[in-house]
Parts: C-alpha cells; structure tokens; sequence
C-alpha cells in the first residue's frame, strides 16, 4: 500500500506570497503608490468576517493598502451599488472584493456584475468568465486558480490527464474546468445529478472536490496514485462536547491509502485561496498601469 502525501499548501501559499511582495516593492517604487484591495463585507456573518480580517492582514502584510468596507445587513442594493461604483472610480484601489455571501435580499450577481472587470480580483464579472473561457487574458477566481498552481507543482505538465472537478459552482467547479481545459486535461464535471459518482471519480488523475459536502467523496472512489485536491472547508461537531472541526468534502484519512498526493483541510487549498487574492491584486496593479505582470506570478 503506497501511502499518499500530503500536498502542503501552506508551503507553496508562503513562496508565491514572497513573490508578490517583491513586485509590490518594485510597483510601489516604480508608481509612487501602493497596489490596493477593497474587500466589502455586509451584515455580519462570523466566517465572512474572519476571511475578511485574514485578506485585511495578509494584504498590509505584503505591503500594499487595504481598504475595508463593512455594511449592516440592512444595506439596499442602490446603497450596495453605489459603493461599488465609487470604488470602480477610486484610482487607489486596484482591486474590489465583495465577500459572498450577500444576504438574501440584495441580488449578489448584479453587484458582481457593477464591478469593474479590471478590479474584479474574484474574477466572477461575466466579462472576467467569458475572458476566462475565451483564453484570454484576465483575472481568474483564486480557489481555482490557487488549485491549478498546486497541481503544477506537485504533477508538472499537466497534458492528457483525466481530471474529474466535483461541483459546478461559479465561484469554484465551472472556473476549474475551465483552467484544467486550458491546461490541456480532459475534463468531467461532476454534480448532485450525476449518476454513479465513484465509478465517475475512480477514473480521474486529477480530482478537484468542491461540493461542500463535508467528507462526501470516499477514500476507496480515488484511483490509485491520484492528485486530489480537496476544496472543501466543513465546520462540523468534533469528538469533544461543544466544539466542532474542519473537515474537507474528501474523506482525508481513507484517501490517503489511494491518493499519490492530497491537500488537507486546513493548510491545502486555503491559504493558496488567499495567496493569490494578493497576487490578483498585484496583477490588477500592473495591468491598470499597463504594465506587463511580472514573470512567475
Ligand atoms: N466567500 C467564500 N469564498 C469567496 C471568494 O472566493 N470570494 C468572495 N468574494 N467571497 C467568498
């Protein structure tokens, strides 16, 4: 039995943040100004708040500014909208964030949509998913994006691999699909209505499990040897009375007897998330000033 490896995200998230804090010097120096992000959080989720503190800190940390926006609940979607277009006009800000999800009565993707496509570091406008699925270029959603690097690393070329992505969210399943394609994978996308899942999963290189379904693909559905990039962050009751654990949408433990390579939950795929938030941000910077993005990024 070949045990698999633990992919460490956490390494890769720390070089690629090195690296953009370099080009944010060299921006900086160049511009006369910082590279800047502004993340908008409405109402008060405690998990939206926690992010949004984490891409606060992580943005000064890489030496650029960070503007922060927080909004009661309550907001409308003019109030929402007219912030965003502020924002569009603010010549500071590189970079425009909305976290997600929005409540229930403002509609998310019209306030996506009002977003510049320059400073749409989520890369969820239609313009940034059409440039996407055109293969052009433009700002990629970074759990993807984050996902696709992770691979890179641990696989190298990419080329004729069978990838399966499990989900088919806008934020995470169709933007992995997308890039594992022009990547050159054959690529199924797999969902709630797919039938015989396993037997769907068993026959992939590459699995990318974003359904959000804690521990919902099973260890004995991973072809032997596999990649396995688990998406998936689950709050769940833990053993101990009262408090609760991150579990991913992969049975970690079972897969590890199957998998060549999987990211744990936490410390896989979640710090490469936000990792590449900053490097969007940077891109943003370089491509707003005309400026090519620096090499490696
Ligand atoms: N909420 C959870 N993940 C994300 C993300 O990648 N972007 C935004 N805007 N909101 C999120």
């Amino acid at each position: 039995m070949t045990l698999g490896k633990r992919i460490d995200g956490k390494a890769l998230a720390a070089r690629l943040q090195e690296k953009v804090a370099q080009s944010v010097t060299a921006f900086t120096q160049s511009q006369g100004r910082k590279p800047g992000l502004a993340v908008v959080l409405v109402g008060d989720d405690p998990a939206s708040a926690v992010y949004v503190r984490s891409k606060h800190r992580m943005t000064l940390q890489l030496g650029m500014e960070s503007f922060e926006f927080v909004r009661p609940a309550t907001i409308d979607q003019d109030e929402l909208l007219e912030l965003v277009e502020e924002l569009n006009g603010d010549p500071r800000v590189d970079g425009i964030l909305v976290q997600l999800p929005l409540p229930a009565h403002l509609d998310a993707q019209a306030v996506v949509n009002a977003i510049n496509p320059d400073k749409d570091v989520d890369g969820l406008t239609p313009v940034s998913t059409g440039r996407l699925a055109l293969g052009l270029p433009g700002l990629v959603p970074c759990t993807p994006l984050g996902s696709l690097m992770l691979l890179k690393e641990e696989l190298g070329d990419l080329s004729g691999k069978n990838a399966v992505v499990v989900g088919r969210s806008i934020l995470v399943g169709k933007p992995m699909a997308q890039l594992l394609l022009a990547a050159n994978c054959t690529v199924t996308v797999a969902h709630s209505r797919t039938q015989d899942l396993a037997s769907v999963v068993h026959q992939a290189d590459i699995v990318v499990a974003a359904v959000g379904q804690p521990e919902m693909v099973k260890g004995d559905w991973i072809r032997p040897g596999a990649a396995v990039i688990d998406v998936g962050i689950n709050r769940v009751p833990a053993q101990e009375e009262g408090k609760t654990r991150l579990v991913g949408d992969v049975d970690t433990a079972g897969a590890l007897s199957h998998a060549g390579a999987i990211t744990p939950v936490p410390g896989g795929v979640g710090p490469m998330t936000i990792a590449v938030l900053m490097r969007n941000t940077l891109a943003a910077a370089y491509m707003r000033a005309g400026l090519p993005v620096p090499e490696g990024l």
